[in-house]
């Protein structure tokens, strides 16, 4: 039942077509939840559908679903999984865990030797997290990568962020590390 529903895969430039609807959405479900996002524009996501460092979810008959994107830093030292989304008329079916695999699928494809890594306030994705092996970790054991960071600065909590010399926020920090 749920193979038939949903088509789930790496984004290609097929997929810019749905690239404001993510954003838009992404900002709905941050508002709706009350919690503090990083902000993407829809040419953020075109770039990270181009580089095949994306995965959406799509049903059967073509209508948006879900969406996730990695990226690497710290010279790939490092690969984050960032703005997961599912569609309000899709959660509950067990999507965020098909894309969350997906994209952990396409992590470690990519960066084979990279340690990876989230950072989420959602239950969920805790959850999720720990199936595939990702367990909590402090600030310090993720990238010092500058530009990760400031991906930050669009998040309501950013001040709060700064305030602990980025050792600390509102998010849980989650991290795999490949075996050697
Ligand atoms: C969070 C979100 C991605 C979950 O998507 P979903 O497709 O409904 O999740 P799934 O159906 O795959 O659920 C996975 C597990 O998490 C649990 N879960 C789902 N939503 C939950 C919630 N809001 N609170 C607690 N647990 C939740 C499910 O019960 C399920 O566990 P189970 O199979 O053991 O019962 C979706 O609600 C969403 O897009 N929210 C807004 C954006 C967001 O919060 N993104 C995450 C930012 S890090």
């Amino acid at each position: 039942m749920f193979n038939q529903k949903f088509i789930i895969k790496p984004a290609g430039e097929e997929h810019c077509q749905y690239a404001e609807t993510i954003t838009n959405e992404m900002e709905q479900s941050a508002q709706a939840r009350g919690t503090g996002i990083a902000k993407r524009s829809p040419e953020y996501i075109k770039t990270k559908m181009r580089e095949g460092k994306a995965v959406i979810a799509l049903t059967n008959t073509g209508e948006w679903a879900g969406f996730c994107y990695i990226e690497a830093w710290g010279h790939g030292k490092f690969v984050a999984n960032s703005g997961l989304i599912v569609s309000p008329n899709f959660r509950k079916f067990g999507l965020a865990r098909e894309i969350k695999k997906e994209v952990f699928k396409l992590s470690r494809k990519k960066y084979p030797d990279s340690k990876i890594f989230g950072l989420t306030t959602g239950a969920a994705v805790m959850k999720i997290n720990s199936e595939l092996g990702y367990y909590p970790v402090s600030y310090s054991d993720l990238t010092t990568d500058e530009d990760f960071w400031k991906g930050c600065q669009s998040c309501v909590n950013y001040p709060i962020l700064m305030s602990k010399n980025r050792s600390n926020c509102l998010c849980t920090a989650m991290l795999y590390e490949p075996k050697t």
